[in-house]
């Protein structure tokens, strides 16, 4: 489709469903999740496998005495690097593009290395067995320590789509002309996943053809990188999730117990489940990497930006590399007369980094936006008087290439207004509460907006109920809801009638949920679907000599609210429910499909917001207590008040949770994860977050795509942080530039 036909294409009037589609099945307990299935193969039949982890950083696997393992009660079998079945490929390639370990070979690269599994008849069984081997090493030494090692930073090998450097201007010259100047280093930690639901599968094996259920944010994804880990035909393969209980990142991409669940079932012969416990959480399956961040900014006397220069180093794996983009929003949130970022890794003996919670813009606003408040200060401007003084009308990164939509303005001012930003105490420290020390402050909010193609299938079932299918995914976000109402809205029916099948690789194709594009990826599919659903409902009245547009020419026939009608001669219509019931109540079907139209190149479509923080100190502790947080957002159409607001909500929770609580501690001697746990790797609770008042412009992004919407599943954690580190500082009248801020870095 055209840019031109994008902009005519008005959304459907969409009702909004006033609950969440599978609400009821979750809290009464209905609800499945992947690791809860037992059929269709019988429960007496599952079998449980536990994963065995390397407790050494690097070296090898010498021997693994199974012996008394393998006697124990219920043990069924031990798979080792000595005895695993050899897989004809070796190690996978993309669309995983993850360096898995499947016990190919004995070497070890990180602490908590998946180096066995063992297969018992309960999960108790099964631990206790593995507690039984008898496991000896030969350890070699293990690069850890890495931010000490910064001299040894170099540019990453896969950098993905970004390049590790980009330059714009003549950055030394900005420097030389600057009236004032930042330059400070910023630290964010290594932070895991842990959505609620932990990583699990069950595979289950009939001859050649497999089936798992798996956690995952990417039911295709597993599918191919299953087929290709095991050297199977791609078509031998199903999965299957019809809910995913938070995703995060880290079930954006398949790791090793998926493959090596499938293992154990083909060795054990039998349907195995394998469930990673909360701590096998912190290793195994990808985490965010740690960054430091070198920011300098030079700027004229009246605020004007003159240069941006970032340089970014983290921690990889020496596996594989993966880039935390966190200098991506020095190249594009700003105007301003130059600017230069880099991105660089360090090796180590840790576990693979990965996607995470808005990678890329949740560290790279949390630094950014903190330098931008110190900027403001120096300047003695109010720091949205200097967002605003440096607005980038159009894309600076791309040569100046429009935005599809961009209404950051409104976000600044109505968040202020809404906050009460004006009563705001620009100098530090004077404001206090009893024991609290009260302080205010604000950040820019900023994330891509993303898109794919992506399928869909429709149909008008018999007493005017619907189905609606797509092979995506809902991580608790409200994919299901949003799925029933933008297929209700095809034909004017109420989104109640309709039935969501969604989470199994056998339905049309959808792009993984992540990358906050499931909405915008899916929902032109379906819009597709009942488009060409209307057309078959059309020619089929026009055809029935029953119906009262029979004989009608197609183009004069519509449907709406329900019911066919003809445009040229009002009152003239047929009942959707009366068409299907004479068709022998057989339904109508259709298919659909969308992806991102070829404009897409000539725009650059991103998401925008302004958040606004209160915080209080407690002047004796230290402790950070988070009051309120506003945050207003630009993303195009909000598809559902109840999950949508409740997912930037959700987001400016891990936000807040950047900005105080989350932090990876790996021991310098062991390459362990100290706090692997979630006694000790804290999150925010309730009683941390305070209010939160989360609100969209609501302006349609038509040029986005044709629903007007962009994704909203990250961009509520971007700006959240800074802008509660911002006003930790407002409080204190200290700068805190390492995240997370705990109460130890204000005392
Ligand atoms: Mo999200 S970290 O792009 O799954």
């Amino acid at each position: 489709m055209s840019l031109a036909q994008d902009q005519e294409q008005k959304p459907d009037t969409v009702k909004q469903l006033d609950h969440r589609y599978e609400g009821i099945a979750k809290v009464t307990g209905k609800a499945r999740y992947a690791a809860e299935f037992s059929d269709p193969f019988s429960k007496a039949d599952l079998v449980y496998a536990f994963l065995v982890q390397s407790t050494i950083p690097s070296g090898s696997v010498k021997s693994i005495d199974a012996t008394v393992a393998t006697r124990a009660p219920g043990v069924i079998s031990v798979i080792t690097p000595f005895n695993a079945p050899k897989l004809a490929q070796g190690p996978p390639q993309p669309p995983a593009r993850r360096n898995l370990s499947l016990l190919q070979d004995a070497s070890i690269s990180y602490n908590g290395q998946p180096i066995a599994v063992v297969v018992a008849k309960s999960l108790n069984e099964a631990k206790a067995a593995a507690a039984m081997l008898k496991i000896v090493y030969t350890p070699q030494p293990a690069k850890l320590k890495w931010e000490k090692r910064l001299d040894e930073a170099r540019w990453p090998k896969n950098p993905g789509k970004e390049p590790a450097g980009n330059h714009r201007g003549d950055i030394h010259a900005a420097f030389a002309q600057a009236a004032v100047t930042i330059d400070n280093t910023y630290i964010t930690p290594i932070q895991f996943h842990n959505p609620m639901e932990t990583h699990a599968t069950i595979a289950w094996w009939q001859g050649d053809k497999l089936t798992v259920y798996d956690a995952t944010q990417y039911i295709s994804g597993v599918k191919m990188s299953l087929a290709k880990s095991l050297n199977i035909p791609v078509d031998n393969v199903r999965v299957i999730d019809p809910l995913v209980g938070g995703g995060f990142g880290s079930k954006g991409s398949m790791w090793s117990h998926v493959p090596l669940c499938a293992m154990a079932a083909k060795v054990a012969n039998r349907p195995v489940k394998l469930v990673l416990d909360r701590e096998q959480m912190f290793g195994l399956v990808g985490a965010r990497p740690s960054t430091i961040s070198h920011i300098r900014l030079a700027a004229a006397q009246d605020g004007t930006l003159l240069g941006i220069q970032h340089d970014n180093v983290m921690n990889v794996s020496v596996l594989e590399d993966f880039v935390e983009h966190a200098e991506g929003p020095a190249k594009s949130l700003y105007q301003s007369g130059a600017s230069s970022v880099t991105a660089k890794v360090v090796e180590a003996n840790l576990g693979i980094s990965t996607f995470m919670r808005a990678p890329g813009e949740a560290p790279g606003t949390a630094v950014l936006e903190i330098a931008l408040d110190e900027l403001a200060e120096k300047l003695k401007m109010d720091p949205i008087e200097l967002r605003l003084k440096n607005y980038a009308e159009t894309d600076p990164s791309h040569e100046g290439r429009p935005w599809s939509s961009k209404h950051l303005r409104e976000c600044y001012s109505q968040g202020a207004e809404k906050f009460g930003w004006s009563a705001r105490n620009t100098v530090p420290g004077q404001r206090s509460d009893g024991k609290w020390l009260v302080g205010h402050g604000m950040a820019t909010a900023t994330y891509p907006a993303n898109r794919s193609a992506a399928q869909a299938i429709v149909r008008l079932l018999p007493g005017g109920r619907m189905f609606v299918a797509s092979g995506t995914q809902d991580l608790g976000t409200g994919t299901y809801t949003i799925m029933a109402q933008q297929a209700a809205a095809g034909l004017g029916l109420d989104p109640k009638m309709v039935e969501v099948k969604l989470g199994d690789s056998t339905l049309p194709k959808a792009p993984v949920s992540g990358g906050s594009q499931s909405s915008a990826s899916v929902l032109p599919a379906i819009q597709d679907a009942t488009t060409q659903l209307k057309l078959k409902l059309i020619d089929l009245a026009i055809n029935d000599a029953a119906s009262p547009l029979h004989g009608l020419q197609a183009a004069d026939c519509d449907v709406k609210s329900g019911r066919l009608i003809s445009k040229s001669q009002p009152g003239k219509s047929d009942g959707l429910v009366e068409l299907i019931a004479r068709n022998k109540n057989q339904p109508v079907e259709a298919q659909g499909q969308a992806e991102p139209s070829e404009a897409k190149d000539s725009m650059s479509t991103q998401s925008w917001g302004a958040v606004f923080a209160e915080v209080g100190v407690d002047r004796y502790t230290g402790m950070v207590k988070v009051r309120r947080v506003v945050g207003v957002y630009d993303v195009g159409v909000l598809l559902n008040e109840k999950t949508g607001l409740n997912q930037l909500m959700g987001g400016m929770t891990w936000g807040i949770s950047f900005a105080t609580h989350e932090h990876g501690i790996v021991d310098a001697a062991t390459g362990r994860i100290v706090n692997g746990n979630l006694a000790e790797y804290h999150v925010p609770v309730n009683a941390d977050v305070g209010v939160l008042d989360a609100s969209v412009i609501g302006i349609p992004d038509l040029k986005f795509n044709p629903i007007g919407s962009r994704g909203i599943g990250e961009i509520g954690i971007t700006g959240t942080a800074a802008a509660i580190a911002n006003a930790i500082y407002n409080a204190t009248g200290k700068r805190i530039r390492q995240y997370p801020i705990t109460p130890d870095k204000l005392l």
